[in-house]
Formats: structure tokens, sequence, C-alpha cells
């Protein structure tokens, strides 16, 4: 991620005949809902906490090509796992283990992977979490490795790329280096892909903005904002923030699914403490349980609150009971 803070102004907002006015009403129940997580092995324990019934999560991502072992026995059909191709490949037109993986996940292992992430912030620095890499790379592996996925019926997203303005300029050479690697002399082709990552790190006008500018730029196309949040800030504009959005993506068809970048607690939080789903001490923070589908817990996201924390057997109950249906489940 890299915090970001520009915007375009009210005027080009105006201009855009999608933008509408975001109503004040709290969240709502989604279907469009996801988990980006990373388990951390210091607290294992928070691993349930977002498998816990009742959640609004129907997806999730963790950066990585397999799924994560603890969510590895959940149904796609329930939880599905996106895998991701984070960045480079050493070589990036013959190696082939991003393909090897997913098709193995799929013929091998019987597990429907539908969609597929490509290359995580390649337009920005590794010291802020990029994949710093270049367009034409990029393009290569895309022609070896993501080109014969969506011959299997695989839906991809285009690279996910910074808030910041550098992310157009890539993707638009990007998908210049890409067409000129499979046209022909005969032949003009275009690289194609299903829907449009965006991440955004700013206030709401500003993200509205920014999906403006890529919804021009690639028309017709659904987005998936998978990674957003207002990064440092108060508690009150944090929380209006995450209600603004929540309600602004759930109402507009053209946005896909969605996945806040919030799923830590909030002392290792690199978006500030206020933006974490989970407090200090692991409790679901008012944002995390909303963004679950459930009424706030009222646990101040700094300083926790006393409220009862839930042990790893408590939840692992819950899990068994709510995949008790299928025989699937083996922890
Ligand atoms: C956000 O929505 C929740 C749930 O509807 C509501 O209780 C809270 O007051 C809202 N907060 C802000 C700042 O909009
Ligand atoms: C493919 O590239 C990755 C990342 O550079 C590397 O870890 C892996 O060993 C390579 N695989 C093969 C089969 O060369
Ligand atoms: C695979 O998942 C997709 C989308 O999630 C769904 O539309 C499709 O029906 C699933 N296929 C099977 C065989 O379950
Ligand atoms: C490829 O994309 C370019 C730029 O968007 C467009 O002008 C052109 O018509 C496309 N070509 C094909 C064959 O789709
Ligand atoms: C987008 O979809 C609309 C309605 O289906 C169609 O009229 C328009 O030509 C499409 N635009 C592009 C650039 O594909």
């Amino acid at each position: 991620m890299i915090p970001q803070r520009t915007t375009l102004g009210a005027a080009f907002l105006a201009a855009l005949p999608f933008f509408v006015a975001p109503a004040t009403a709290g969240p709502l129940a989604s279907s469009k809902r996801g988990l980006v997580y990373v388990p951390n092995d210091k607290t294992r324990g928070d691993d349930s906490i977002w498998v816990q019934q009742p959640s609004d999560l129907t997806w999730y991502y963790n950066y990585k090509d397999v799924p994560s072992p603890v969510y590895e026995n959940l149904p796609q059909s329930k939880f599905e796992f996106v895998p991701m191709l984070w960045g480079g490949l050493d070589n990036p037109t013959t190696n082939m283990t991003f393909y090897n993986k997913v098709a193995g996940l799929i013929n091998d292992n019987g597990i429907n992977i539908s969609h597929v992430l490509t290359f995580n912030e390649p337009d920005g620095p590794s010291y802020y979490g990029g994949s710093d890499m270049n367009s034409q790379t990029a393009a290569e592996i895309w022609v070896s490795n993501i080109i014969p996925l969506q011959k299997l019926g695989v839906r991809v997203g285009l690279p996910a790329c910074t808030g910041a303005p550098s992310g157009l300029t890539w993707l638009k050479d990007f998908l210049g280096h890409c067409s000129k690697l499979i046209s022909t002399d005969k032949e003009t082709k275009n690289c194609t892909y299903d829907f449009v990552p965006i991440h955004w790190y700013g206030n709401f006008d500003g993200l509205a903005s920014h999906m403006g500018e890529y919804a021009a730029e690639f028309p017709n196309k659904t987005m998936w904002i998978t990674e957003y949040n207002l990064a440092n800030e108060e508690l009150e504009p944090t929380q209006a923030f995450y209600n603004i959005s929540a309600e602004y993506f759930d109402r507009l068809p053209w946005v896909e699914r969605y996945s806040l970048f919030g799923s830590f607690r909030s002392s290792v939080s690199n978006v500030g403490a206020n933006a974490a789903m989970l407090s200090a001490g692991g409790q679901l923070t008012d944002i995390g349980a909303w963004y679950l589908g459930r009424p706030g817990t009222g646990v101040n996201p700094k300083t926790g609150a006393a409220l009862p924390s839930v042990t790893p057997q408590a939840t692992l109950a819950l899990l068994a009971a709510l995949f008790a249906t299928t025989s699937l489940l083996s922890f």
C-alpha cells in the first residue's frame, strides 16, 4: 500500500455521470465483501475471527498462489480463495510457477478457482509493499502464465496498481507491451482481462474520483477494490469513511467485490490504529464488526475494551458447526 491523499477535485467528480452523492445510512449486509488477510504467527487465534458466523465475507486473498492452510478446507462455494500472482518470476517467459500452481489446484485438487489477481502494486517500491515491476516484464509473465489460465475459464484481474498517478501510466504501458507480444504481422490483438482492481488510501472524494478515472479508462469492466482505507485519521472520520465507502460499493452494480485493508491488530497496523479491524488485544472493532455485517462492538481500536475475547477453541467449534454439512472439514 501507499498512503494516497490526492484528489482530482469536485469539478471532475461532478462530470462523472455515475457519481451519485453518497447516502448517510450505515453499513448494510453485502455479498461483495472479502478478506485480505496474511496470517500472523504471533496471533494465530485471529485466523478464526474472519470465518466465524454470521459473516458477510464470501471470498479471500492472501497475496499468494495457494490457500492459507488454516482455511484450505473451507469450500470455495462458502469462502472462495482467489490466488494472486504477486510479483516477478525469475524467467518471465519460461517460469510457469503461477500457472502450474493454479492449474494444479483446479485439476489435481478439484478446487473451483474461478478468479485470479495479478501483480500487487507493480508501480510501487518494495519498501511500501509494492512488487516494483517493469511493465514489459510483467507483460511477458502475463502472456506465459495468465493467458493459459484464461483458456481454463478463469476470470482475471488487471494488475493492482497503487492509487498514485503512476498506476494508470503503468497499466497503459503494460497493456501496450502485452498487445505487442501477442500481435502477429497480420493481426493486432489486445490482452484481455475481466475486472479492474483498485487500491486507495485517502478520503472518500478521492476514492470516488479515482474510481471514476479508472472507469473512464477501462469502460465496461467491473471493479474490485482490493485494498482501501482512510489511513492515519481520527476514529470518527475513519468510521464515516468506512460507512460511506461500503454503502457506495454496495450500491454500484459495476463494483463486483471489495476487501478492506484492515484485518490486523491496531498495534501492527501500517495504516494507523483507527483503520484496523482488530484492537491491540484482538477484539473486533466497530469497523471490524460492521465489515462482517454485524452490529458494532464499541471497542476502541487503540485502547481495546472490556469485552471478553473469543478463544480459539470456541471459534473452532463455531467453524465446525458452520461447515458440519460438508465433509470437507478437517481441522
Ligand atoms: C456508521 O454506521 C454505523 C452503523 O449503522 C452507525 O452506528 C455509525 O454511527 C456510523 N458512523 C458514522 C461516523 O457515520
Ligand atoms: C520461478 O520464479 C520464482 C520467483 O523468482 C522462483 O522462486 C522459482 O524457483 C522459479 N521456478 C522455476 C521452476 O524456475
Ligand atoms: C465455480 O465458481 C463459480 C463462481 O464462483 C460458479 O459460478 C461456478 O458455478 C462454480 N462451479 C462449480 C462447478 O461449482
Ligand atoms: C486494442 O486496444 C486499443 C486501445 O484501447 C484499441 O484502440 C483497439 O481497437 C484494440 N484492438 C482490438 C483488436 O481490440
Ligand atoms: C459499453 O457498453 C455499452 C452498453 O452495452 C455499449 O453501448 C458501449 O459501446 C460499450 N463501450 C465500450 C467502449 O465497449
